[in-house]
């Protein structure tokens, strides 16, 4: 028995040979010759110029992640594909949505399975500036290190970065995307680090500085109403002879980027001891229990666009998040200094409104290079 599948075996293989051998220019039996993991498109990386307005600080991008057209371009079509996610119904734009400042508009996000997270989407605004931590807790130290977590995340997308790298290099046209952006020769070259770098480079080009504050202040186009402008005086005066007039926003929420990416205790828990928080955020990463309750300070700019508010979304509006700072927060030990009660009467409240509106900047939210490829 042995012997006879043995003989057919050789038989085959002499078959083989000799179909091999033959002269005449057989084009059939060539085709396992291609190799069918070499990509076939041009390597030609175009420089990509971030467009800043000289009011901006410097952006901290990476030496080994040069902002490319084609990296961008990449990372762009894989930030809207549900190909991240392992049912295909997810995409990282399912929960950070351009026309609401790239967050998800629920109190906390809920991934593919339908399972709840535990904290409110963030808006991916002015994102190449942060050198201080991604996520509210800053437990990623980079955007490339931040976009590999969603994807494994069982409360998001819930795939694995082995299968994903799978169902990108048998894509119809990842593969070349890749090689365009990172100049890798064979689709087996394709990794979850190239991935989360194109990913990242993406994001590091959503820069928003059109808002009608810019305009204004900056660009001296027109000038703020009556209303923006008291808003605008309560909301950076640093010092107050009388702590009423004095809500000390900018303390936290400062520069022309409308946070300085610190961690605070801001005040909104009621909680007995430092143990009680039900969220530790910077605690969580630290370990230090001084660090429970601290989280990153968001920008404001398009805050209009983002509620509910918080880590944990829990203020629906501008007005709730108001009272809370002029509450005066609740005396917890670790509580910044400049979580001080204050006094708005409606005028003043509806006057901050008004101007945390002007940081609304609809060219980003509509910039066609924001939206989805597909
Ligand atoms: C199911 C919803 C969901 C999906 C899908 C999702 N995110 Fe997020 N994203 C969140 C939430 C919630 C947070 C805040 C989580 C935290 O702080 O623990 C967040 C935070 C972030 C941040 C941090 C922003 C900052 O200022 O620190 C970035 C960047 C980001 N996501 C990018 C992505 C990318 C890229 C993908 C796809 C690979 C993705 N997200 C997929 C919900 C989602
Ligand atoms: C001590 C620093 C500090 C001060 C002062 C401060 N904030 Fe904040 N702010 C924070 C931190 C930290 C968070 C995030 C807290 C969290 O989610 O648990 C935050 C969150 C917010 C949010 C929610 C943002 C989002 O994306 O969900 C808004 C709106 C806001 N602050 C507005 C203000 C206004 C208006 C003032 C002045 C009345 C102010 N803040 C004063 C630190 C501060």
């Amino acid at each position: 028995m042995r012997i006879k599948i043995l003989s057919a075996a050789i038989l085959a293989l002499v078959i083989a040979f000799t179909a091999c051998q033959k002269d005449d220019p057989v084009i059939e039996p060539c085709n396992p010759c291609v190799n069918e993991d070499l990509i076939d498109a041009p390597y030609d990386p175009q420089p990509y110029q971030l467009e800043l307005p000289d009011w901006f600080p410097a952006p901290a991008l990476p030496e080994d992640n040069p902002l490319t057209v084609e990296g961008i371009a990449l990372g762009r079509h894989l930030f809207y594909d549900p190909i991240l996610s392992s049912d295909s119904t997810q995409s990282c734009s399912s929960c950070h949505n351009p026309q609401l400042s790239f967050t998800d508009g629920n109190k906390v996000s809920t991934g593919i399975l339908g399972i709840d997270g535990r904290r409110s989407s963030m808006a991916i605004v002015n994102m190449a500036f942060n050198t201080k931590g991604f996520f509210w807790d800053g437990r990623a130290a980079t955007l490339e290190a931040q976009a590999l977590l969603p994807v494994e995340d069982h409360t998001e997308l819930n795939d694995s970065w082995e299968n994903v790298v799978k169902k990108l290099a048998r894509h119809k046209d990842y593969p070349a995307m890749f090689r365009q952006a990172f100049g890798i020769e064979k689709k087996s070259e394709i990794t979850k680090e190239l991935a989360v770098k194109a990913i990242a480079q993406f994001e590091r080009t959503m820069v928003s500085y059109q808002s009608r504050f810019d305009k204004v202040v900056w660009e001296q186009q027109g000038w703020p109403t009556d209303a923006e402008q008291r808003g605008r005086d309560l909301f950076f005066v640093e010092f107050a002879t009388n702590t009423q007039d004095h809500p000390g926003c900018s303390h936290c929420h400062g520069s022309a980027l409308f946070t300085e990416n610190n961690y605070f205790n801001n005040g909104i828990d009621s909680v007995a001891t430092l143990s009680d928080f039900k969220d530790y955020g910077l605690g969580e990463v630290s370990g230090n229990i001084y660090d429970n309750g601290k989280f990153r300070v968001p920008t404001l700019r398009n805050i209009a666009l983002t509620a509910p508010y918080m880590h944990d979304g829990r203020f629906n509006t501008l007005e709730e998040v108001l009272d809370h700072y002029a509450s005066g927060g609740h005396g917890v030990s670790n509580e910044d200094a400049n979580i001080q009660p204050f006094t708005l009467n409606e005028q003043q409240k509806q006057d901050l409104i008004a101007f945390l509106n002007m940081l609304t900047d609809t060219s980003f939210v509509n910039n066609p290079a924001f939206q989805s490829p597909f």
